[in-house]
């Protein structure tokens, strides 16, 4: 179903400048109408020490092609292009209206950087979004059983050697997400060398045990 944008609520996420994301969230609609804490602690991650160039003073971000898929209400991207990047933010076409009214919202915030919603569904043909960004973002993807092939199988045709993937996920100890959790990765061992960010370098504040955040690049 289509997010509707008639029924919405706002959430407002604090950059480390002080600056706000303006961020509008429907009370109607499926997962990718809301934001997830696992996009919250990827986004304060991308502000953090590891993300700052110190030699050119900026983060590293800037001047970059990123994609972020499954990107929701596009928080995710939205942050990455406020830090400088070239962004796509991606999701099923019913979520691009509210992306889209989030990226309008959010326009006079990105200023070095860019910021474009596209339709992307996880196992359809990537070609239109080559040459392969430098960054791939994932918050809170790992969830239904059906999706993981087409979603391992998106992020390896999108990526190159150079590729780093950030996917940031909040482990789930119900039901059948712990077997969820457990297929994506060993697919995605199969294609990438996986390194896992320890709390120590996630933001002070956002940052949560039972929220991974984990870098893939491929073998
Ligand atoms: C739990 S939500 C996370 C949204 C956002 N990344 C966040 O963390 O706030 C999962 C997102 O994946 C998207 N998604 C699910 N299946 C998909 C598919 N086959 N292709 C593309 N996106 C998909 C959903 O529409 C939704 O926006």
């Amino acid at each position: 179903m289509a997010a509707p944008i008639d029924k919405l609520f706002v959430r407002e996420f604090e950059r480390k400048d002080g600056s706000i994301l303006t961020i509008n969230q429907s009370e109607v609609g499926d997962v990718g109408c809301v934001v997830w804490d696992a996009a919250i602690v990827l986004s304060c991650y991308m502000e953090t020490s590891d993300f700052y160039d110190v030699n050119a003073n900026k983060n590293i971000l800037a001047g970059k092609r990123v994609i972020e898929l499954g990107a929701g209400t596009g928080l995710v991207g939205l942050q990455a292009a406020c830090l400088g990047a070239k962004c796509t933010v991606t999701d099923l076409s019913e979520f691009i209206p509210l992306m889209q009214l989030n990226i309008d919202a959010n326009r006079h915030m990105v200023k070095t950087g860019s910021i474009t919603a596209q339709t992307l569904k996880w196992g359809s043909d990537i070609v239109s979004f080559l040459p392969a960004p430098d960054y791939i973002l994932l918050a809170d993807c790992i969830y239904y059983p059906q999706s993981l092939e087409p979603l391992v199988d998106t992020v390896v045709k999108l990526s190159s050697s150079r590729t780093i993937t950030l996917c940031c996920y909040e482990e789930r100890t119900t039901g059948n997400k712990p077997e969820l959790e457990k297929n994506f990765f060993k697919l995605i061992h199969e294609s990438f060398t996986v390194e896992e960010i320890p709390l120590s370098r996630q933001d002070v504040t956002y940052r949560s045990p039972d929220i991974h955040i984990m870098r893939f690049t491929l073998r």
